[in-house]
């Protein structure tokens, strides 16, 4: 097989919004408790945080976490989770049909990310809340003056305001499952009420509006509707998506050419969005963009509530893993935020027991990224050898994206090699410039591409790392059936 791929680094696509390596926690089976925090344990702190868990999530350099849902934040009362541990009142959570201690609530969630050095983003109540409770859970969190709800966050130990960022209003407003389902034309009211207050109450908030998790017909009208009645009160448009090697979340039921395929899916769900944005946004003359954020992705159709979620990911998972980040940097014009759903144990890179962490082959892919990206994606052209599924015809067997940090001198270039049994000969191109005599070759793989990382296997999906001569203007690489490959390499 061959293929070639062309890069010039002074063809760019826009700067990489590092909020594109976003997470998620949601109170939802072990998430919280057992994940992120589990008082008790031996290998949890004073304050009841798993370090473990901690130190492992540090290495996906996560700059915004998204929280406390999901489908639980629509059935939510943020008073619940603040004020003094033995207090607090356990209730019924509808979502997930679980019981809720609320030991661990806004405050905790806040100290958490400043230990992470992460960015909380808090999701409101749209279901069964009101703007009224919406208002007040920004008052409390980032109030300045003496009212009310400051000096009850004084009282619970927090003098400072925790100057949260991001508010997202609703969670996946358009799906009948959810707590207060909304009709587009209910939620693009109730979106437009809300923000006003919210942005009354804190102008400096960055508001993202629940644009489509279910991606049928009506999700057009819905982001039009929103753009229609608010679009000066958006700051994301938020959709959210999972997929999975299965005829529901993909193409078809464990068929590896079909999954691999998943990336016109998500080029649709990209393209789309971007191309409705754009059209309300030159109806509306508004004179700003407005970005997309996928704060839901990711790999789910294993396991549903009744295993809480604790999917087990292989490695053609984390091979579609990194083929949203290379989705993420080619459209990095427009997507400026995207969370994995979610950081522990709940569809997550990172699983726990008791006694310790499995790092799944998942995290490999998202600390890769996270890692080793520059500051901005680059227009890659790239074609060699194709494949083909019952839905497509001749895609290539390579899903590339490419970065360059702000000097415009490291070049990182990702390559996934969706071959199941070809390695592919590689002749990447430098269209301008040369590489450097070295560079850095991270490879993702594992002896096939259903294997798992467990506690019986941890390293069964893994990252190989060596160094790679340059010094032209090309440059051969071998690229491993079913591997991520990281090139990371000056230009000279
Ligand atoms: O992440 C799990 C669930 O998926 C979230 O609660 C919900 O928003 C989505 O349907």
């Amino acid at each position: 097989m061959t293929h070639r791929v062309s890069i010039d680094p002074l063809r760019t696509i826009a700067p990489i919004d590092r909020n594109v390596f976003g997470g998620f926690a949601e109170h939802l089976g072990r998430c919280i408790y057992g994940g992120i925090y589990e008082p008790g344990s031996p290998l949890a702190d004073g304050t009841g945080v798993r370090t473990d868990v901690l130190e492992a999530l540090k290495r996906l350099r996560m700059p915004v976490i998204r929280y406390p849902g999901g489908n639980y934040v629509s059935g939510y009362r943020w008073r619940d989770g603040v004020g003094p541990r033995e207090e607090r009142q356990a209730r019924m959570d509808l979502a997930w049909h679980d019981l809720e201690p609320n030991t661990f609530g806004t405050n905790e969630f806040v100290d958490y990310c400043r230990r992470l050095g992460t960015e909380p983003y808090l999701a409101v109540n749209a279901g069964d809340g009101g703007m009224r409770e919406a208002r007040d859970w920004l008052e409390y969190c980032n109030g300045t003056k003496d009212t009310a709800l400051v000096k009850l966050r004084r009282q619970h130990g927090y003098e400072a305001p925790h100057q949260v960022k991001y508010w997202g209003i609703g969670n996946e407003v358009d799906g009948p499952w959810q707590i207060g389902f909304k009709t587009p034309e209910e939620y693009a009211r109730a979106y437009t009420e809300y923000a006003k207050v919210m942005k009354w109450t804190d102008p400096s908030v960055q508001l993202l509006a629940s644009g489509v998790s279910l991606w049928t017909t009506s999700w057009v009208e819905r982001v039009q509707l929103l753009m229609e009645h608010a679009a000066k009160l958006i700051d994301y448009m938020a959709i959210h998506w999972y997929v999975g090697n299965n005829a529901e979340r993909g193409y078809r039921d464990d068929d590896f050419a079909s999954y691999m395929a998943i990336s016109e899916h998500m080029e649709d769900m990209l393209s789309g969005t971007e191309g409705i944005l754009r059209a309300m946004s030159s109806a509306l003359k508004l004179k700003r963009e407005i970005p997309i954020a996928v704060d839901e992705w990711n790999v789910w159709y294993r396991v549903h509530n009744e295993g809480k979620l604790e999917e087990v990911y292989n490695l053609e998972d984390a091979m579609v893993v990194a083929m949203h980040f290379n989705a993420f940097f080619r459209h990095a014009k427009s997507v400026k935020m995207a969370n994995i759903a979610q950081i522990v144990n709940v569809i997550a890179p990172v699983m726990t027991r008791p006694d310790g962490l499995v790092l799944q082959s998942t995290f490999h892919p998202f600390e890769l990224y996270a890692s080793t990206a520059g500051d901005t994606a680059l227009d890659v052209h790239w074609d060699g050898d194709t494949f083909s599924t019952p839905e497509f015809a001749a895609l290539r067997v390579l899903d590339v994206s490419a970065t360059l940090d702000q000097a415009g001198k490291r070049l990182a270039i990702y390559l996934v090699n969706r071959s199941q049994g070809e390695t592919a000969e590689t002749t990447l191109e430098l269209q301008r410039g040369r590489f450097a005599d070295e560079g850095e070759l991270h490879v993702i793989n594992g002896p096939d591409v259903k294997a798992a990382n467990t506690f019986d296997t941890p390293d069964a999906v893994g990252v190989r790392r060596s160094r790679v001569a340059g010094g032209g203007t090309t440059l051969e690489l071998a690229l491993e059936p079913h591997s991520v490959t990281a090139l990371v390499i000056d230009v000279a």
